[in-house]
């Protein structure tokens, strides 16, 4: 058992939904959150946790910052990261940036206080696309984005960290996640949220690019998993739903469940690099420890687009500050480019 664990990225996403997890499954453990506060970071997500774990405003990317945080834990999970390829696909620096250099820092903590256990969040998007069948975790590099390369060069630095000095790090690839507190600028929350505001939702290309979408806490309960167990350093586990969905898929998904029209599609000019395919084979997370998703996709879709449309005080004040901003600069001349040029 971990006592004091630093999570990085904790006021995000999945880093926020982590932590909640391991508050409800672990109360014991200590948490320490290190988190920037980017743009996709957000006190909000863990607002009833506030009094109940350590929050620390900070870079992973400033070892002044990150060294004493190290030193007071035993295990590390990281997952703090630029995260959305649209942005990268615009400001490559910052995922280079925070992604590579600030998994780098955290490694050289890690190598200087004796972690016990680093869990290096990475993503099935490191593979690139998945041919002919789901990736193996043995499978080529192939990432096609300014961030999933950013996010392989990361997890490779992580493997070398193992290799080299010996650092017990474990690494996840999953696929992508979906619930609550995820922000509005992925596929579904800007779809669902788009579609209760009576605004177009805008679908890169014809839509039939697949991704496999799990729940978040199925994502949690498989990094939990990796961080308690001892014997698994060096290892890469990729972490699946099997719910293999295309973009359309998701669209009239959430059309149906909110009772709106498909008059809102809107079919714009498409990503660069746009991968057809991203999908992962985790049978070995579920021979290692038994793992298996427990979200039933259906049911669980139509609960986390009911939890956004009875969450506007969550959402409402996220697009309405800078997002505006990026949303017009991304979006607004999409019959003509549908990038953001520096
Ligand atoms: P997110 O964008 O919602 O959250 C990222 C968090 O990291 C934010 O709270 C942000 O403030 C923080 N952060 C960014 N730069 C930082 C820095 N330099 N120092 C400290 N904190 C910083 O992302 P997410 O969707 O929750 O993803 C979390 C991790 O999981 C990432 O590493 C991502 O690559 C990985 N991942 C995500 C998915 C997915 O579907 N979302 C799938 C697989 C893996
Ligand atoms: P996204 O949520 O950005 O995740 P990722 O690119 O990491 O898989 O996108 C999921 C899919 O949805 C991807 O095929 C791109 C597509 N997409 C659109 O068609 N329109 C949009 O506005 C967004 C944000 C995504």
């Amino acid at each position: 058992m971990r006592e004091r664990v630093l999570v990085t990225g904790g006021m995000g996403f999945i880093g926020s939904n982590f932590v909640r997890y391991m508050h409800d499954q672990h109360p014991e453990v200590q948490i320490i959150n290190l988190d920037k506060l980017t743009y996709a970071g957000n006190p909000a997500n863990l607002a009833d946790l506030a009094d109940r774990h350590r929050f620390v405003r900070g870079d992973v990317a400033d070892p002044t910052v990150v060294d004493p945080l190290v030193r007071e834990c035993d295990a590390i999970v990281h997952f703090a990261a630029e995260t959305h390829v649209d942005r990268s696909i615009a400001y490559a620096g910052e995922f280079v940036q925070t992604d590579v250099y600030g998994t780098f820092i955290l490694l050289e903590a890690a190598r200087k206080y004796g972690i016990k256990r680093f869990v290096h969040v990475s993503t099935d998007e490191v593979y690139g696309e998945a041919v002919g069948r789901p990736s193996l975790e043995g499978d080529a590099l192939m990432p096609k984005s300014p961030y999933a390369a950013s996010k392989a060069g990361a997890d490779r630095l992580a493997y070398s960290y193992y290799t080299t000095y010996g650092i017990p790090v474990v690494i996840s690839r999953c696929v992508n996640n979906y619930g609550p507190y995820q922000y509005p600028e992925k596929l579904i929350p800007l779809f669902v949220t788009n579609a209760l505001e009576g605004k177009k939702l805008p679908v890169y290309g014809h839509g039939r690019n697949t991704r496999d979408w799990i729940h978040v806490e199925d994502h949690c309960s498989a990094l939990d998993a990796l961080l308690q167990d001892d014997d698994n350093a060096g290892e890469v586990f990729n972490v699946g739903a099997g719910q293999e969905k295309s973009v359309l898929d998701i669209t009239n998904i959430i059309l149906k469940v909110l009772g709106k029209n498909d008059s809102l599609i809107e079919h714009i000019a498409d990503r660069p690099g746009h991968v057809a395919r991203h999908a992962v084979d985790s049978t070995k997370l579920t021979r290692t420890y038994g793992w298996k998703p427990r979200y039933d996709f259906e049911e669980s879709m139509r609960r986390t687009i009911q939890w956004y449309v009875d969450h506007p005080e969550w959402w409402q004040p996220i697009k309405s500050g800078e997002f505006r901003r990026y949303y017009d600069e991304q979006y607004g001349d999409r019959s003509v480019r549908n990038t953001i040029q520096r």
